[in-house]
């Protein structure tokens, strides 16, 4: 059963991908609480942190219910890594992720994120100094390559490994495909069966279903699945994977008592962490995923969305019970 460092994980475990204003304490909660073995944070300014920037200091706040849980940053200048690495080190995490692909152009022109994939050395050089900094496991979470002439991953993740990182969790995608096309496991698989790879090789990029978890662990061998966009407003696909990992069914899709619930906690769970103006704000972004595909409910989102008082958006919900109740999700 694969390990991150010390940290012992089920066979198979399914990791909540590192997401930009969605992987926040309250969605880790949640995902968590559905079945997800390990959790990341969203990716966290490097330079941001050095410069005690607000908005990047409390992205690294994590809860003890969370665990175990990765605080991802990203940067490519030495000196920032490392002083980020000492600051991320004090919030206590499990796990300090490196992001490795991000392909967002202001990310990418600094040579952070996707665009280190171009400077190979530099990769290295940062992981091994960043993995000298600290005793917490690093992993890295990277894509392909730069583009489809230069995917080198094998190679790219055996020198990872050989400076000390302890998983890998690989997109498959180049950068310069963004989310373009099918993700394209077989790089991944490769990686997996380099003899010389002794730690745990996550895939990553549309497992969208339980049968796609399937694939990617019997047929591509991996050690582990990282799910992104399929558990935005979604958060129990954790258990929907495990449970057919187990049987070979599907679970029938959460009523909207379970939807009303989820989406009332992760509220609470925001205004507790953050205040009842910004919960409130910061959540609506959710309700859509939550409420999808409801005929007739746009009333009913509107006023979630528009309401600045909790106590109203609480409203709202128990009137969507009350309403649809028995709406049968597809
Ligand atoms: C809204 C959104 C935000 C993302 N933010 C990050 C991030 O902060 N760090 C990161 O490494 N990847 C980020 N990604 C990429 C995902 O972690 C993941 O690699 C990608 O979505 C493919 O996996 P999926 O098909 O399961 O969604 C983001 C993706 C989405 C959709």
């Amino acid at each position: 059963m694969p390990k991150i460092g010390d940290i012992q994980l089920p066979e198979f475990p399914l990791l909540l991908a590192p997401m930009e204003d969605v992987s926040d304490p309250p969605f880790r909660a949640l995902c968590k609480e559905n079945g997800a073995d390990v959790v990341y944070t969203e990716f966290i300014s490097s330079e941001g942190l050095i410069r005690d920037a607000a908005k990047s200091v409390m992205k690294l706040d994590i809860y003890e219910k969370e665990r175990p849980v990765g605080i991802q940053i990203f940067g490519a200048e030495m000196d920032s890594m490392l002083e980020a690495v000492d600051i991320v080190e004090r919030s206590r995490p499990d796990i300090i992720d490196i992001n490795f692909g991000c392909p967002v152009k202001k990310v990418v022109s600094k040579n952070a994120g996707a665009g280190i994939l171009r400077d190979i050395p530099l990769m290295v050089k940062l992981t091994e100094a960043m993995v000298k900094r600290t005793n917490l496991p690093i992993t890295v979470k990277t894509r392909l390559g730069w583009d489809s002439d230069s995917i080198k991953i094998v190679e790219v993740a055996e020198r990872l490994q050989d400076v000390g990182i302890k998983a890998i969790s690989i997109h498959g995608r180049t950068r310069v495909q963004m989310y373009k096309g099918d993700a394209n496991w077989e790089p991944i698989a490769a990686v997996k069966n380099n003899p010389r790879m002794h730690i745990p090789v996550f895939g990553n990029g549309d497992v969208d279903t339980p049968e796609a978890a399937v694939k990617m662990r019997d047929d591509f061998g991996l050690d582990g699945a990282m799910i992104g966009r399929a558990s935005i407003g979604n958060p129990w696909f954790f258990n929907q994977v495990k449970h057919y990992f187990k049987t070979g069914e599907h679970l029938p899709p959460p009523n909207m008592a379970k939807r009303v619930e989820a989406a009332r906690r992760h509220l609470q769970m925001s205004i507790d962490w953050k205040g009842e103006k910004l919960g409130v704000f910061e959540t609506r972004r959710h309700y859509t995923n939550y409420f999808k595909g409801i005929p007739h409910f746009k009333e009913y989102r509107m006023k979630m969305v528009t309401s600045d008082e909790a106590a109203d958006v609480f409203a709202t919900f128990d009137e969507v019970l009350e309403k649809f109740a028995d709406y049968q999700f597809a």
